[in-house]
């Protein structure tokens, strides 16, 4: 008996700047992806915002030191959508103006293969909500607070989990300028943090507005290269160490996440830190797995990824990053909701490692989503593959 494909929606690009990490994601999950199964429909959202139709071919998506992939160089010419939100049961309907809109069929879920802002923090997560679409990962709050590190931070710290001492600067109290006691307050609770700091920007990603400080005096100009990106900024004591990475999933039918193997992130010696070049550019940047850490702190590791994946009521997916300190400490940095999934990225390599290859790791990440009710996205136990259930969304196309 021949079965329906499930239709799937990747949206990449994205208005952030990680658009071409994004792309580079989409890159490699559209060639891992099981066609057989999915119907896969390529939804690009460029710089700007626009909502286009795309080409998938997977090797237009690559991300490298001489190109650079966008939204705009593989989108289909005309085929501009915009993305209305509304009426019950319609789902994502795309118009445009000046046409009559051309109906693209419906799709089961949607996979939002965005990196950081209006992709990683909730927004996207909102407007498929409201449409009552199911899509994979996070949902909107772990989304928001899995992108704003202090309270990422805040509510790990609630949880318990290890991290190190940093301090916010908040836009008010920087604004009220150099010599006023308010800035000065900061500066001086930050002096003693020791040097170095890391200076970055409290929502972003990819490393991209962050500084690695050594001494006061560049510290005002690394506060305002962070603050190009997010008003809010985050100064952390730099931690001597190197950096471990675990992959998480939500677990199998409301079963407790699961985590993979975890892995080190080898960074190219030519860079300070892992920073865009050394993530996506650099090639002698590697990952180690597994990680070279010993027994009791892999299993430290994974056990405070899943909890880090829990402190934000994560679902579908997540890369929890730590530091393994030379003295054998296990502190979090950071959790990503929508973590990178391009050939260099560290989640689809640790899972591999784990027994989990990409296509059967794309397969679990949409199954597991489309088990969920759209809307309010309760977890619908034991409900098997939802795909039949439910309205699917609607698009349509000029
Ligand atoms: N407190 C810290 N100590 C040492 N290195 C850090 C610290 N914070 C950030 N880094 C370095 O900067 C990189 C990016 O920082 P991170 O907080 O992960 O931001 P992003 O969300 O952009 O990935 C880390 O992978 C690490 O190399
Ligand atoms: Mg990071």
């Amino acid at each position: 008996m021949g079965q329906e494909k499930i239709r799937v929606a990747v949206v990449f690009g994205g208005r952030s700047t990680e658009h071409a990490v994004s792309c580079a994601s989409a890159g490699l999950i559209l060639s891992a992806i099981d066609h057989d199964r999915y119907e896969v429909l390529p939804i690009g959202i460029a710089t700007d915002g626009r909502w286009v139709l795309v080409s998938g071919d997977p090797a237009r998506l690559a991300l490298s030191p001489g190109s650079v992939p966008s939204v705009e160089s593989v989108a289909v010419p005309g085929s501009e959508i915009t993305p209305v939100g509304g009426s019950a049961g319609s789902g994502l309907r795309v118009t445009s103006p000046d046409s009559v809109p051309r109906d693209l069929g419906a799709v089961d879920v949607v996979l939002p293969l965005l990196h950081g802002a209006y992709g990683e923090d909730g927004t996207i997560q909102g407007l498929l909500e409201m449409t009552g679409t199911r899509y994979a990962g996070a949902g909107v709050f772990a989304s928001a607070a899995g992108m704003d590190k202090e309270y990422m931070k805040l509510l790990m710290s609630a949880r318990g989990l290890p991290a190190g001492p940093y301090v916010v600067v908040r836009d008010r109290e920087w604004r009220s300028g150099s010599g006023s006691g308010e800035r000065k307050r900061i500066l001086d609770e930050i002096a003693e943090l020791g040097w170095p700091v890391f200076v970055k920007p409290a929502r972003g990603g990819s490393s991209i507005g962050i500084t690695r400080v050594s001494a006061f005096e560049e510290l005002e100009e690394a506060i305002e290269a962070a603050r190009v990106h997010d008003p809010k900024v985050l100064v952390e004591a730099a931690v001597d160490g190197i950096e471990v990475e675990c992959a998480v999933l939500e677990g199998l039918d409301g079963g407790p996440p699961e985590a993979s193997v975890p892995g080190q992130v080898v960074v190219d010696p030519g860079s300070e830190f892992y920073d865009f070049e050394a993530k996506y550019l650099a090639s002698a940047t590697t990952m180690r797995i597994p990680a070279p850490v010993p027994d009791s702190a892999v299993a430290e590791i994974r056990r405070l990824a899943c909890a880090a994946f829990d402190a934000i009521s994560c679902e579908g997916l997540a890369r929890v990053d730590f530091f393994y300190t030379t003295t054998g400490q296990v502190l979090v940095n950071e959790i990503n909701t929508m973590p990178g999934m391009t050939p260099a990225s560290g989640f689809p390599m640790m899972w591999a490692a784990s027994g989990l290859p990409l296509p059967q790791l794309v397969d679990r990440i949409i199954q597991t989503a489309l088990r969920k009710r759209p809307g309010l996205r309760l977890a619908t136990r034991g409900a098997g593959l939802a795909v039949a259930a439910g309205p699917r969304a609607v698009l349509g196309l000029p």
